[in-house]
């Protein structure tokens, strides 16, 4: 393909789609043309990007620059696997590029840059494991919680019939125990049957939820907690189940509280990927929201069992905290990770912007 129709098909978006970053080089390393993929790879716009020697955006030390002048010199392509990368932001990568030398404008040669990210690739397959194993549980736990659920109301009902024909008023106290741990079971099998399967999807602005989420925990806390915000506004609004989204991140906060306490410091992230996959599927768009806290950490033999339900650090916990946000996250199409070291432990919930309804 020339330079200059490559060129023209950046220019009108086509590339645009593409997971893959691709860069057009002349025979000097300027940039002649990026696509979307590449500029978030660099952590660069276009405009700042084309006309640019590649190495004021990428750190010279990079190991790939002999590659690029030898790709040129031998007019040849090259594929390498796993090669590092440094951003000018000093972000670390690794890529797998493959290197097409291409006939430019006025006969010199150009360099056509292909960039697949593998940190990503595995970050990809690993996501799709974790929404499987969802998937499958999702159907046991509702499976159990409905067939402890039904007798609860019998169980119920006769202890209150059973109280009424008591005699001795101080049986009551039995009665009134079984009356009251039936209670406790229900509250308990209804949050293991979880959020509801329908959403009610509307334009929805996350930075609306986030601050309820806030107000409330810090209200809870009687003023002795603070919550910190680092919020993207440039975020659009998109289409979600605001309720849900609320439940889902008040329980990431109500765990961050419980791991930090009142004098630790929380705080709530909001970004945007483009061209992300979630589960599986690529989006355009990915809302992230993390929820940051600065408590120990999350204990490193829970950690691969952590989204699955009755599992508590907590001796107070039912474990059902992390499973519903997780549900409700798969819900929307999203996804919830998590990272932890002592002193630093990020939840990143994963949500894809659908900023139109389907039926539109
Ligand atoms: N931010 C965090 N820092 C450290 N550990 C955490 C954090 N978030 C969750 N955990 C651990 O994960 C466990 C599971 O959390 P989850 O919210 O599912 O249940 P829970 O908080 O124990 O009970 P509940 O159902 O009341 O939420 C917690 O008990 C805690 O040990
Ligand atoms: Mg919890």
């Amino acid at each position: 393909m020339a330079a200059e129709s490559l060129t023209d098909l950046t220019a009108e978006y086509q590339l645009d789609l593409l997971a893959t970053g691709v860069i057009l080089l002349d025979a000097n390393l300027h940039i002649q043309a990026l696509n979307l993929s590449a500029e978030t790879l660099m952590e660069v716009s276009a405009s700042r990007a084309v006309g640019s020697p590649l190495k004021e955006l990428l750190d010279e030390s990079n190991e790939w620059y002999p590659l690029l002048y030898q790709a040129l010199s031998d007019n040849y392509p090259m594929v390498r696997r796993a090669i590092p990368l440094t951003t000018r932001m000093g972000q670390e990568r690794t890529v797998d590029i493959t290197l097409s030398p291409i006939a430019g404008t006025v006969g010199n040669r150009c360099l056509l840059v292909e960039l697949n990210m593998v940190d990503r690739l595995q970050a990809i397959s690993r996501d799709e494991s974790e929404w499987q194993a969802q998937a499958s549980l999702k159907e046991i736990m509702k499976g159990v919680a409905h067939e402890v659920k039904n007798p609860l109301g019998g169980i119920r009902g006769a202890a209150q019939l059973l109280a009424g024909e008591l005699a001795n008023p101080n049986l009551h106290e039995y009665t009134d125990i079984i009356i009251s741990e039936v209670d406790r079971l229900r509250t308990l099998v209804d949050r293991m049957l979880g959020p509801r399967e329908r959403l009610e999807s509307e334009l929805t602005n996350i930075h609306e939820v986030t601050e309820h989420v806030r107000q409330l925990i810090e209200a809870e806390s009687k003023g002795k907690l603070c919550i910190g915000r680092d919020y993207d506004p440039s975020l659009p609004d998109f289409l979600a189940d605001g309720g849900q989204l609320t439940q889902a991140v008040l329980n990431l906060v109500r765990n961050a509280w419980q791991a930090c306490g009142s004098d630790g410091v929380i705080t709530l992230r909001t970004r945007v990927h483009r061209q992300f996959t979630v589960g599986g599927n690529h989006h355009k768009l990915v809302c992230a929201l993390q929820v940051s806290d600065d408590g120990p950490g999350v204990a490193k033999d829970m950690l691969p069992r952590l989204f699955l339900p009755m599992v508590t650090g907590n001796a107070q916990g039912t474990g059902l905290g992390l499973s519903i946000a997780q549900r409700i996250a798969n819900q929307h199409g999203g996804l919830i990770q998590v990272q932890s070291v002592p002193g630093e432990t990020c939840f990143t919930l994963l949500l894809p912007m659908e900023t139109q309804d389907a039926s539109d």
